[in-house]
Formats: structure tokens, sequence, C-alpha cells
């Protein structure tokens, strides 16, 4: 196969022998592998990949046909097309995927989307409902929410009936984040005083947070998922006392293979069928060919993009 490699912090195109086939896991040909802020930490030697994944091919994510089937497989068959997180190693030609980390493509879902859906999708998802519990009429603040995770997010919200404030710094994209289901799009300075928020996704961190936590409600929840901006900060815990606040933070990543099966279990029976119907899509910015990744990459870091960016085999 061939596969994106991290060299000394380039990133190469280079032959690889094939991967090896767990009694659990699929071979699949890759068709598509979005591309994450992950990878581009861990291309920087700051995000390695945990045991298990390979520790030079980056790739979270991908979408692709499934060539054979290790021998306890029991869901999915020779030339299924599926959807998988992965602990590293999507940006390749072939690629291993845990049956329990795979759901089938639905049938109207092109490549590109499929390959970008499953990261984003399942991080919003597990923030919002899994942590933050956030219920129908509540009012939600999404920031960096012109991102893969934030479109993810700004649209579970919105069908699951909450109030969906996105702060968008691009003016140029709130017109394209406001029809994917935001009550409303503003600019990171109005985040303070459109509150109060029941519920706060921060997906940009440091720079960001401050004017969120002015405005949470009480007993408003937090889920701190993105730190781009920045990782460390003052924070006023008298201010969240009074107001009751609840501050959640996770990684995807990094979790166990039972927890990230019933994640994606969840994400198969509830997001889905939403997902096949049209009502939840997964913009993608722009495709780049998989030997392009270096291209994909500077484009990633460059920001400005609305939703993903994905690699196409
Ligand atoms: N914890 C986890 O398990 C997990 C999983 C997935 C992602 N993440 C993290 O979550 C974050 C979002 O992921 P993503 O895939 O949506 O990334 P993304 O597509 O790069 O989106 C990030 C968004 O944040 C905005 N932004 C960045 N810095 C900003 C700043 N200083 N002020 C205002 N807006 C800013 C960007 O705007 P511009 O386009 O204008 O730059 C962009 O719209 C990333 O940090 C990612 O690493 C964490």
């Amino acid at each position: 196969m061939h596969a994106v490699v991290i060299d000394e912090g380039q990133l190469r195109w280079q032959e690889r022998p094939d991967p090896r086939v767990g009694d659990h896991d699929l071979l699949v040909a890759v068709k598509a592998a979005g591309v994450n802020g992950a990878d581009l930490m861990q291309r920087r030697g700051l995000y390695p990949a945990p045991p298990g994944s390979p520790c030079d091919v980056p790739g979270l994510e991908m979408a692709g046909e499934v060539v054979s089937a290790g021998p306890r497989v029991t869901g999915f068959a020779p030339g299924d097309r599926v959807m998988a997180l992965v602990g590293g190693g999507a940006q390749a030609t072939l690629a291993t995927v845990d049956e329990a980390h795979a759901l089938a493509v639905p049938a109207t879902l092109p490549w590109p989307e499929a390959g970008g859906f499953m990261e984003a999708f399942a991080t919003a998802f597990d923030a919002l409902f899994g942590q933050a519990r956030l219920a129908l009429g509540e009012r939600l603040l999404v920031t960096g929410a012109a991102g893969g995770v934030g479109c993810a997010a700004v649209q579970l919200a919105a069908l699951a009936g909450a109030h969906v404030v996105a702060a968008v710094r691009g003016a140029e994209r709130r017109g394209a984040v406001a029809e994917l289901g935001a009550a409303e799009v503003v600019g990171p300075a109005e985040v303070a005083v459109r509150g109060p928020y029941d519920v706060v996704l921060e997906l940009v961190g440091a720079a960001s947070l401050p004017s969120a936590l002015e405005a949470l409600a009480t007993t408003g929840r937090v889920v701190v998922i993105g730190v781009g901006s920045g990782a460390k900060l003052e924070i006023d815990l008298l201010q969240l006392m009074s107001r009751r606040a609840r501050v959640f933070a996770s990684t995807l990543r990094a979790r166990s293979r039972d927890e990230k099966a019933s994640l994606i279990a969840a994400l198969g029976a509830h997001v889905v069928p939403p997902l096949a119907d049209g009502r939840l899509r997964v913009p993608v910015s722009q495709t780049f060919p998989l030997r392009e990744a270096e291209i994909a990459y500077e484009r990633f870091a460059g920001g400005g993009k609305f939703g993903k960016i994905v690699l196409v085999a």
C-alpha cells in the first residue's frame, strides 16, 4: 500500500507493507480520509498515536470499501461501504479498522462526506449529549462554529431543538453557518452580550472561553474540546460557584475500545439516520488527493474554511 508518512516533521507519500488484520478488524481500501487538527499536532511531534496504531501514518477517520475481514468479524463483509474512527493510519490506501468502530455509509452519502464524518460528529455528539446533556429549548453557544466539529455541533443541536448561538470569526462564513440551523451567528466580540448560555461548546480555547463564561447561565455547563488558541487562562472560580456551573473537558482518541464502540453505536442509532435522509450534512470545504497531504495540511492550518478538508484516493 501507499501511505502519508510523517518523517522528521515532513509528510512523504511512501510505499508501506499492507497492515495486518486482527480478529475483529476490517481491511479497508480507503476512498476518503478527513484531516484534523490532531494530524497537524502529530506531525509536529506533539500528539503521539495511541498504542496499537501506526506511529507515523496520520489520520483519525476514513471511509472506504471493505477488502477483507478478520475471522471474528460479524457485521461487515467484503464490498461493504464503511466509515470509521481509528487511532491513526487512516491517510493511506489501505487501513485496518475495528469493526466496533465502523458504521455502514448511507447510500446517499458521497465518499468525501463519509470520510469527514466520524471524528467531527462523534466529538460533537459526545460533547453535547454525552457530557453536557443538552436539552430541548436550551441555549447553546458553539465557538469556532465554522470548523468541522462546529458545523456538526450546530446541526446536531438545532435538530435536537436547542437554540444555537454560533460564534464565527470570519464574517463571510456566517451565512453558511446560519443555514446549518444556528438561530444566531455572531462574531467572537459579541459572545459575552448574547447570553445567557445553558451550554457552551468551547472549540477555540483560551482566547474564547472568558467571554463565554461571562455569559454562562445559572447551572450552565461548559465542555472544552479544542484549545487551538491556547490552553491556559485565569478563571474566576467564584463566578463558576455563583452560577453553580460545571466544566467538562475531553479527548476522543485515547478512549478505550469499548468506550469508542458505545459512542459509535450511539452515532449509528441517532446520527446516521438524519445524515442518510439529508437532515444532517458534512460540509466539505475542499478535497485533495491523498498524495498531496502536505498541501491539504497547509490549507487546514491557514484557517478560513467552512467544514472539513478531506483527502481522497
Ligand atoms: N477533544 C477532542 O477529542 C477533539 C476532537 C476533534 C477536534 N478537537 C479539537 O477541537 C477544535 C475544533 O476542531 P475542528 O476539527 O472543528 O477544527 P477546525 O475545523 O480547524 O475549526 C476550528 C475553528 O475555530 C476557529 N478559530 C480558531 N482559532 C480561533 C480564534 N482565536 N478565535 C476565533 N475562532 C478561532 C477557526 O476559525 P478560522 O477558520 O477563522 O481560523 C475554525 O472555524 C480543534 O482545536 C481540534 O484540535 C478535539
